[in-house]
């Protein structure tokens, strides 16, 4: 009987493209982890799609000035398509804005609700005057009560990862006006966590929940049992389960005008409707992937631990009839290039772009982020390092075992696997070794070691490069073809057994090197046979199974990534003005000007009174520049002078025309003066 799976990877807010970290640290291993499932025969739904609620979404239209819905449509298609090109197989990759999820997280609502799980309170809340509304989470930032840094968030910092409530942060301001807020009463659901210590405490350490034993703690990582302990000891406090908010899944029962569900009760619950959606589609009962002896799987980033460890399962418990998470594989987060992965300065590896521009390099960017996955501290994305992997594991260590088994055979056997003879002890040894990696594997996978999973894998490649090195058939082909088959009959079986042992890290290329073997895929308990290629079987030739990435692509990557870096410096300048004509340029008439005489205007600090030599006549200028240069030291100074602006009265003065000035970003003046030493009147052109 196979064994139930729901495998579920965060569902990622529909704000923003996903880069290279979100995929190492959740989607890839989430993917290996559910291709291996599958491999085994197990019944799995993996389940994933956009998360379109909360302030994330909101905030993003806000700055890209637009709707909330205009974002989430154009994240979802880009991030949906980035996950299919990418080939992560997802079996439904679906919306928190569908009819279904919506019903389905309102209808969970409403049984918590009727079960007297939620507890009503009125508390006082920052509210925006100016704006007229209450601010949730993310619209308020300030400073972090624990680490002291600014720009903490209402719901968490995201530096020390304290998880706050608005009224935590030191000197709050609004995000919608910049203000100070204020306080205002306003009621919401809360869920008394406090009331779920001691269950919680037991279930995370012990494993037991209710007198059985449900999961070994010893599975679950360090950091995710380390970070709800913590919390937990820490002290558990009610948390509110609705917002004031008009983006959102409504909150189902009277009195809740105005009031969305929380972000963080919709979309974990997005998984079952998830579920829900592909069960329809194909035929299936989803109550049996969230009940009986059913496995569930979380697959996140570590900034998400307490919501998946903590607050769902509550949620899960309260709700009752479903099954509490066996596992949480909780990733550290990836930096790229010396610096942490950043939306908001552009300092990304987008996957939409990545394979729009590299559609035939889906695995190798697979290899190297399961190889430097972020599993157990924070890790480092280098081009440099994507090469080297790819040149000098890759490419020279499999590409280059595969392609030496497949070529010769073809050389010396028209491509029909030889028989094979008398075994030495080279060839009982190495089939020995093969039958070790299969449990070696997939240990390390039920483990969530896939960083280590992978390296075996490619140890098996090394163990077939050894075996040809020591053997040697390519000299004994000259004098001893009877040994030659029984090596080649090796190499090939264990040329398809890679084919097995990457299909979790690597399909497409597994795919390739079953077709060079003329083989279909096989099943994972078919890994460690030494009979996988029939004797007489034929061959087929191959072609380039990975190619070497040239510096030349490497450069290219670093160049683009400081440029976009470049082009996205957050700037305080004024946005380019609507364009002009050249005839109403031309209509302006600036020439080169000598200030002559300065003076200062009485009773106003910022203006000076200068005469100016235009080459045409001597005339007297008002210039708002007092509070940056003084009368003495702008005399003698060549400037830039519009003569035809219409004259205007400035405190009492006549001024003939303006000087213009350029102003840098900390809002220093510089007059605009010729480089080289030209007399008044020149035209400016
Ligand atoms: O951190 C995030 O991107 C969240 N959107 C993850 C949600 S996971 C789950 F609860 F759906
Ligand atoms: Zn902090």
């Amino acid at each position: 009987m196979s064994q139930k799976y729901t495998v579920t990877a965060a569902l990622p807010y529909a704000n923003g493209p996903l880069h290279l970290g979100h995929v190492a640290g959740v989607y890839l291993p989430a993917d290996i982890f559910v291709r291996f499932l599958r491999l085994k025969n197990e019944d799995v739904a993996f389940v994933c799609g956009s998360d379109e609620h909360g302030a994330a979404i909101t905030l993003r239209a806000k700055k890209e000035g637009t709707t909330p819905q205009a974002i989430v449509d154009k994240y979802h298609g880009i991030n949906k398509k980035a996950f299919s090109d990418f080939d992560i197989s997802f079996d439904i990759y679906t919306r928190t804005s569908t009819d279904l999820h919506k019903k389905t997280a309102q209808d969970y609502f409403k049984v918590l609700n009727d079960k007297g799980s939620f507890i009503k309170k009125t508390t006082e809340q920052y509210y925006d005057e100016e704006f007229n509304q209450f601010l949730a989470d993310r619209y308020i930032t300030g400073t972090c009560p624990s680490c002291s840094k600014e720009g903490a968030y209402g719901d968490q910092c995201e530096k020390c990862g304290s998880d706050l409530s608005p009224t935590d942060l030191i000197n709050p301001i609004s995000t919608l006006s910049g203000k100070t807020p204020t306080l205002k009463e306003t009621s919401h659901w809360f869920l008394p966590m406090d009331q779920h210590e001691a269950w919680l405490k037991e279930w995370i350490k012990e494993g037991t929940f209710e007198g059985k034993q449900l999961h070994n703690p010893k599975d679950w990582r360090n950091q995710v049992n380390g970070q709800c302990m913590s919390w937990i000891d820490g002290g558990l406090h009610p948390r509110a389960m609705t917002r004031d908010l008009d983006w959102g899944v409504k909150v189902p029962v009277e009195g809740a005008d105005g009031k969305v569900l929380y972000v963080w009760l919709d979309a974990p619950i997005g998984y079952i409707s998830a579920t829900k959606e592909w069960a329809e589609k194909n035929n299936k009962d989803w109550k049996e992937y969230w009940t009986g002896d059913s496995k569930l799987v979380h697959f996140i980033g570590k900034d998400n631990i307490v919501f998946h460890a903590i607050i769902f399962p509550i949620l899960l418990k309260e709700h009752g009839g479903f099954v509490l998470p066996d596992n949480v594989p909780a990733y550290e987060f990836l930096n790229l290039e010396g610096d942490k992965f950043s939306t908001s300065r552009n300092w990304a590896v987008w996957l939409h772009e990545f394979m729009e521009a590299n559609p035939d390099k889906k695995d190798e960017l697979k290899y190297v982020l399961t190889s430097i996955a972020p599993e157990s501290k924070d890790a480092e994305f280098t081009w440099k390092e994507f090469q080297a992997r790819i040149n000098n594991e890759l490419a020279d260590v499999l590409g280059n075992f595969v392609n030496r088994a497949v070529v010769l055979s073809n050389k010396y056997f028209e491509g029909k696997v030889p028989s094979r003879g008398e075994l030495t002890d080279v060839d009982t040894d190495v089939l020995a070794q093969l039958k070790t990696y299969p449990e070696k594997i997939e240990k390390l996978i039920r483990a969530y070691k896939l960083r280590e999973a992978q390296a075996e894998a490619m140890n098996l490649a090394r163990l077939g490069n050894k075996y040809l090195a020591e053997t040697e058939p390519w000299k004994l082909a000259k004098t001893d073809m009877a040994r030659v088959e029984t090596i080649m009959n090796i190499a090939l079986q264990i040329t398809a057994n890679l084919t097995i042992a990457f299909q979790p890290f690597l399909p497409q290329k597994a795919s390739t090197i079953a077709e060079f073997l003329g083989l279909d895929l096989l099943k994972w308990d078919s890994l460690g046979s030494d009979a996988l290629l029939a004797d007489g079987h034929q061959l087929n030739k191959p072609s380039i199974l990975i190619s070497k990435i040239e510096d030349k692509f490497v450069e290219e990557q670093i160049a683009t990534l400081e440029a976009s870096k470049l082009a996205n410096v957050e700037t305080t300048f004024e946005p380019q003005k609507d364009e002009t004509s050249f005839d109403d340029f031309m209509k302006m008439d600036i020439r080169v000007g000598e200030i002559i005489s300065a003076e200062k205007v009485k009773k106003a600090n910022k203006l000076l009174k200068l005469t100016v030599d235009t080459g045409l006549d001597k005339r007297t200028v008002v210039s708002g520049i007092a509070e940056h240069y003084s009368p003495e030291e702008v005399i003698g100074k060549k400037v830039s002078i519009l003569m035809n602006l219409a004259p205007r009265k400035i405190r009492g003065v006549e001024s003939q025309g303006m000087i213009l000035m350029a102003e840098n970003d900390k809002g220093e003046l510089s007059f605009i003066s010729p480089e080289k030493n030209f007399g008044a009147g020149g035209e400016i052109r």
